[in-house]
């Protein structure tokens, strides 16, 4: 099969950053679905893991954890897919990735295709989709059925793969007050649209200029982006007894102490904890991807696409984490078909 893949790990602008490459078609075992992949999406975890280091692969490894395909066979285990079906999945960061034209991947972390989306405009989703869920109704408990209606989230980086769902979400379910930031016209336009109702900007003061909209506190804040640098402006405005979530890794020590007084919370989401760690609940990915095509099908919430690079191939890919290392993507990037 074909596939795009690495062996060495190297800057993005060197020619073997990212290799084509002709790979053994996978075979389904246990609870595995095999998924001939016909669109897949692009996350700064690919660009993460590819970031150079000295380790050198034996077999070409294969980055990429968005995809959208259809069930090509099915593990003696499975029960939730039959062959035919289209399903759309982040996959498991311990395993192959989608960069390929077939993968592997446990039922349990897979969806059906949103029925009124076409491959690369679902493919565009289950990744920031799983994270802005898990962050927002498991790790941040806020409620989906409208119970905290009206209470404030700040997002930091509204306009990124993450903040798109993740505003639409917090909106269309949750019925939050959204404060996002947003640095530039074209990302404010693009988080207004998607139902942020305020915007500030991160290269600026995070916190006089929330509470010069009239907050002084926010119920719940949300980290998208740069935890080292964002993490005070946070603990400044939490809410007393309110919930910090963040998706970023920090490089420095956070001052957990700041919370202290405040009893306010802190908490990670990682969407790929349930499958790393085969947590008994990992089905609950299943069902939350369900939930989102459903929301998508009805038309409650819509596609976060804002670019699409191509075919799938070395050098579309290759294109496509110079963009997102620039950190400047507004929406996802999608590209489809070998
Ligand atoms: N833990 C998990 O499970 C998980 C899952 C998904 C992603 N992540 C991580 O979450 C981060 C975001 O992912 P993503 O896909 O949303 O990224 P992305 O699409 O690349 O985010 C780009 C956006 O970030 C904004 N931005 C750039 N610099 C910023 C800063 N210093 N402060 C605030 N916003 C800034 C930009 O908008 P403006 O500058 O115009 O505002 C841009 O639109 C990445 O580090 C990713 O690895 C973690």
């Amino acid at each position: 099969m074909k596939a795009v893949a690495l062996t060495h790990y190297l800057p993005i602008d060197h020619p073997d950053a990212l290799l084509d490459v002709d790979l053994p078609k996978p075979q389904a075992t246990g609870r595995d679905l095999l998924v001939k992949i016909e669109a897949i999406a692009v996350n700064p975890v690919d660009y993460k893991v590819r970031s150079p280091k000295d380790k050198v692969e034996t077999t070409p490894r294969v980055l990429g954890w968005d995809a959208a395909g259809v069930v090509e066979a099915v593990g003696p285990e499975v029960t939730l897919f039959k062959p035919g079906d289209a399903v759309f999945y982040a996959g498991d960061i311990t395993r192959p990735g989608s960069n390929a034209e077939y993968q592997l991947v446990d039922e349990r972390i897979v969806g059906h295709k949103p029925d009124s989306l076409n491959f690369a405009d679902a493919a565009a989703l289950p990744l920031t989709a799983i994270t802005a869920w898990e962050a927002l109704f498991d790790r941040l408990g806020i409620s989906k059925t409208g119970a905290d209606a009206g209470k404030t989230v700040l997002i930091i980086g509204g306009a990124g793969g993450v903040g798109s769902i993740a505003i639409q979400l917090a909106k269309e379910l949750a019925g939050l007050k959204i404060i996002t930031t947003a640095s530039r016209p074209e990302s404010r336009e693009w988080v207004k649209q998607l139902g942020a109702d305020a915007t500030v900007d991160h290269t600026g003061d995070v916190v006089a200029q929330v509470r010069a909209l009239g907050h002084q506190y926010v119920d719940y804040a949300l980290c998208f982006n740069d935890t080292d640098a964002h993490f005070p402006a946070l603990a400044e405005l939490i809410a007393p007894q309110g919930m910090i979530a963040t998706i970023v890794e920090n490089t420095r020590p956070l001052r957990l102490d700041a919370l202290k007084s405040k009893s306010a919370g802190f908490v990670w989401e990682f969407m790929f904890t349930r499958a790393m760690f085969q947590t008994p609940d990992m089905i609950e990915q299943h069902k939350l991807l369900n939930e989102i095509a459903t929301l998508i099908d009805s038309g409650k919430i819509k596609t976060t696409v804002g670019a699409h690079y191509g075919v799938i191939n070395a050098a579309n890919l290759k294109h496509a984490h110079a963009t997102l290392e620039a950190g400047k993507m507004i929406g996802k990037i999608v590209l489809a078909g070998f």
